[in-house]
């Protein structure tokens, strides 16, 4: 066979609907040109992200009517610990609502003022984390991972020598702990190899340095070793997995991508003192150390979710979605990061609008006109979102980037194969992206709520 196609069927469907121009113009103006604020059943394809977005399949939703509400110990946690203990490894699974209460946790314990925090690159909930304990999440990702035109297969790596030089300059004493991204969703939701994550684990772990990964799309990571990496080919996913955990000393998770649950996390650890001060501040924040801010059935949906995830099937059948959905743009001539990573497209807005100043916000005008002009919702991921900094500077990222995520499970070929033609349109015609400026914005992670308007 020459790809994987959907292994599964549809059994229920949900209408969405495509209002006409003049009505999108009219909800854009209402949203203050941010696609965030624009009301979802507004949106025909929504691509905004991947995150709590996909399909749960009939077996999870049979797990929900087995849903244990008792408020200690219930026996949904029980599952969804042995089931997490089993990928991962790890000996304290600390379930959370979602993966930022997890970086909130694992930050508030061991981050104060002045420190640094490196990893590939910060997601943005990561990098607020990190910035509101007072210190410095430091991206790192290798040269190649900046090169949005190079194809190699492990763009997510996180530079060595540059991690090195920074425990130099700044002491092993500032760095408290030191995070990567598997998929490196920031950096273009590239993979990580496991040979990097072996030495990056062990230049920390040189230095007495803890190494925790945000593990979000870890079951895609894990799937590309297994295509890509040499000598992995005949592992399982879930062997791999077992490994790449094994040289960390625990993770964040967000269970809304590879625990392919529409809510829910969790904080693993091996270290019995960070454990106790990690549920002693959950209790606080989100509720009992066995349910973390979840209902019992959100639970056993995460539980289901997980090992589903692992299904090699369905990891081929997603990553080849993925792929050619990119490849379709890629013959288009619109210029996308390669390769596709794992759960999402990345136009390169500096390659498709090169004349577009940076402070007029160009990826963000093209989540604009792709509203405007499809009824598609995107995310900018650049000037606005990683642009602004704790102390009121702005400073643009290298890379001007729009992110078309593919919910998992969730949309055909035929929908990806229409924000294609709507993404043609703005290529042939490149006056439907204008020039915008912000015109409110929040002290931090602004993308969420700032207003815009069209200059
Ligand atoms: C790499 C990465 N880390 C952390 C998070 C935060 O997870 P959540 O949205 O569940 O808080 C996300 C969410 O998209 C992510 O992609």
């Amino acid at each position: 066979m020459e790809f994987m196609p959907e292994p599964y069927r549809t059994k229920a469907v949900e209408r969405i609907t495509l209002l006409p121009r003049e009505q999108r113009i009219e909800r854009l103006r209402q949203a203050r040109f941010n696609v965030f604020k624009i009301p979802a059943a507004d949106i025909f394809i929504d691509l905004l992200t991947d995150s709590g977005t996909g399909a749960m399949s009939d077996n999870q939703w049979a797990g929900l009517m087995i849903g244990d509400e008792s408020y200690a110990y219930c026996r949904n946690y029980i599952t969804f610990e042995d089931t997490v203990r089993d990928i991962t490894g790890f000996n304290h699974i600390i379930p959370v609502h979602q993966g930022r209460v997890a970086e909130n946790l694992l930050f508030t314990c061991t981050v104060k003022k002045g420190d640094y925090v490196p990893s590939n690159n910060h997601f943005d909930t990561t990098r607020a984390n990190v910035e509101h304990q007072g210190a410095m999440a430091v991206d790192l990702v290798v040269d190649e991972g900046l090169d949005p035109k190079l194809d190699a297969p492990f763009k997510g790596n996180i530079d060595l020598n540059k991690v090195e030089n920074l425990i130099k300059k700044v002491g092993r004493d500032k760095i408290p702990v030191g995070m990567l991204t598997v998929t490196n969703n920031a950096g273009g939701g590239q993979p990580v190899s496991l040979a990097n994550i072996k030495a990056y684990s062990e230049l920390l772990h040189k230095y007495g340095i803890p190494f925790y990964l945000d593990a979000c799309r870890y079951a895609e990571n894990c799937y590309f070793i297994k295509k890509r990496e040499p000598g992995q080919q005949n592992r399982s996913v879930k062997e791999i997995a077992r490994e790449m955990f094994s040289y960390a000393d625990g993770c964040t998770m967000s269970a809304k991508k590879d625990g392919l649950a529409n809510i829910g996390g969790f904080i693993a650890t091996n270290n019995d003192e960070l454990a106790i001060r990690l549920k002693n501040m959950l209790i606080l924040i989100e509720g009992f150390i066995t349910y973390g801010g979840l209902a019992g059935r959100d639970l056993e949906a995460i539980a289901r979710g997980l090992v589903e995830a692992l299904d090699e099937d369905y990891l081929a059948y997603r990553t080849e979605q993925v792929r050619m959905f990119g490849q379709m743009l890629l013959d288009e001539g619109i210029p996308i990061v390669q390769p596709p990573g794992g759960h999402a497209i990345f136009v390169d807005v500096n390659g498709l609008l090169p004349k577009f100043p940076r402070d007029q916000y160009p990826g963000w005008g093209v989540t604009v006109a792709l509203y405007r002009e499809g009824g598609v919702r995107a995310v900018e991921i650049g000037g606005v979102m990683l642009g602004q900094h704790p102390d009121g500077s702005e400073h643009f990222p290298e890379m001007e980037l729009v992110r078309l995520a593919v919910p998992r499970r969730v949309y055909s070929m035929a929908h990806l194969a229409y924000v294609v033609s709507i993404l043609k349109k703005i290529r042939d015609d490149k006056s439907l992206v204008k020039p915008l400026k912000i015109t409110w914005q929040a002290p931090a992670l602004r993308h969420f709520t700032a207003d815009f308007a069209e200059i």
